[in-house]
């Protein structure tokens, strides 16, 4: 595996790999004193705003022992020369032996991992996907639920038009077998039809039968960055809320989760139930950006 571009490039076991490589990483974290990627820098290039994503690849690769360089602030950067990113690649390549990166246009990281010398990890591409995030969802679902073996009920709610996480994480859930996959969205952010497949449900409201037979719920944010037409926006971003009353219809071991931030679609009282799992889900960035980095770079654990 060279790159991280694309969740239908893993096959099941390079999936399964990574996942037992998290854990691995998770229980050594406490120690807090590995080394094994010292000599090595990870280069974290975002052209969208980020929080998780950039710091928890940052601290994994601190975690390892290796450092990083970054470019966070489009307007300091090159690009607002009009330096195309295929130059910005090649520069970087002779710079870091890794790079993380973040853009506002689908197929960029693809476009990165033609010239780069180095792996490229796709920390989301515009609308388009964001592998190393269902990663993490997958390790967090799999802590809570035995994954490909027994049923699990997955309803992906929100923006599932232009929410990158939802695209890759959908994609990724067909590599196991036992996972039955509802979609609700309102009709103008419906899941892009070629992801759906027969066997899927999809529907327009979350019902209280739906809250109810779910195990994993995987919220989204409403994309706002996406819409050129704002009041468009206003109408959608609380289509769906989540409060204390609605995560009380879901059952007392399933999981409510989001790749955050959430803005409005998840009151802050919910934080206390025992669903509210995506605190948790950010965490997990960390051991599988540490597997991810020690992949890529060959370095045995
Ligand atoms: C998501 C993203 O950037 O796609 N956040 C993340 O990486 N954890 C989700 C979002 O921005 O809504």
């Amino acid at each position: 595996m060279q790159h991280i571009l694309r969740a239908d490039q893993f096959t099941r076991q390079q999936v399964d790999e990574i996942l037992s490589r998290a854990k691995t990483m998770q229980t050594l974290l406490p120690r807090n004193a590995l080394d094994i990627a010292r000599g090595h820098i990870l280069a974290a290039l975002f052209y969208e705003p980020s929080t998780r994503t950039r710091l928890s690849f940052e601290t994994a690769m601190l975690r390892l022992g290796g450092q990083t360089i970054s470019e966070t602030d489009v307007q300091f950067s090159s690009a607002t020369k009009g330096e195309v990113l295929p130059d910005t690649i090649r520069i970087v390549s002779g710079y870091a032996d890794i790079i993380a990166i973040r853009s506002k246009h689908k197929g960029d990281a693809e476009l990165a991992a033609q010239y780069a010398t180095v792996p490229i990890l796709n920390a989301g591409d515009g609308p388009g996907e964001h592998p190393t995030q269902s990663l993490i969802d997958l390790y967090t679902i799999s802590e809570h639920f035995a994954l490909g073996k027994e049923t699990v009920r997955v309803t992906m709610v929100g923006d599932l038009k232009y929410g990158r996480t939802v695209h890759s994480l959908t994609k990724m859930l067909r590599l196991f077998e036992n996972v039955a996959i509802t979609f609700v969205a309102p009709e103008v952010l419906a899941m892009p039809s070629e992801l759906v497949q027969e066997g899927d449900n999809t529907a327009t409201e979350l019902s209280d039968d739906i809250l109810g037979a779910s195990d994993v719920i995987y919220d989204t944010r409403v994309q706002k960055e996406r819409f050129d037409d704002l009041a468009e926006y206003e109408r959608l971003k609380s289509a769906y809320v989540f409060d204390t009353e609605k995560v009380s219809k879901m059952h007392e071991e399933a999981i409510l989760l989001h790749p955050l931030p959430r803005i409005t679609e998840i009151t802050p009282e919910v934080d206390e139930l025992p669903q509210a799992r995506y605190f948790e889900q950010a965490r997990n960035g960390v051991p599988i950006r540490m597997a991810l980095i020690t992949k890529l770079l060959g370095i045995r654990i």
